[in-house]
């Protein structure tokens, strides 16, 4: 599949898009201030797949998280905000991912994979 480009600029703060690339789901996620400070306040060593903030946005551009859409389960699609928790929870079997997409509660085994992607200046990510 070829590459794709998301216009960042009409994403709002807290917003998430859906978006798809070689027909998979893709979130693209615009943290909100205190989500970027809460989600590097958690501690990996508790994780399940243990990752720090770092590892899951690009540097400079710490207000974006775009990850793989479907739950590391069995697929299901997790659902944003469920509840009032920062991230995301997934309707089939419970698991849980925080605002960066770390999985917080199982069964899911690992945290929404990270496609391959690039900032085009700081308005646009070009996926793939
Ligand atoms: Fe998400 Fe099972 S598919 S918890």
């Amino acid at each position: 599949g070829a590459p794709i480009d998301v216009d960042l600029t009409p994403i709002a703060d807290g917003q998430i898009v859906n978006v798809f690339w070689r027909g998979k789901l893709i979130f693209v996620r615009h943290l909100t201030e205190k989500e970027v400070a809460d989600m590097k306040a958690m501690a990996p060593a508790s994780m399940i797949d243990p990752a720090p903030f770092l590892s899951r946005v690009k540097e400079g551009h710490e207000r974006w998280l775009v990850a793989y859409g479907n739950c590391t389960h069995l697929g299901c699609v997790p659902i944003a905000n469920a509840n009032g928790q920062e991230g995301w929870a997934c309707p089939c079997h419970g698991s849980q991912f925080d605002a960066v997409g770390r999985v917080t509660r199982g069964p899911a085994p690992i945290n929404l994979p990270i496609p391959p992607y690039a900032f085009q200046g700081d308005a646009k990510v070009r996926i793939g």
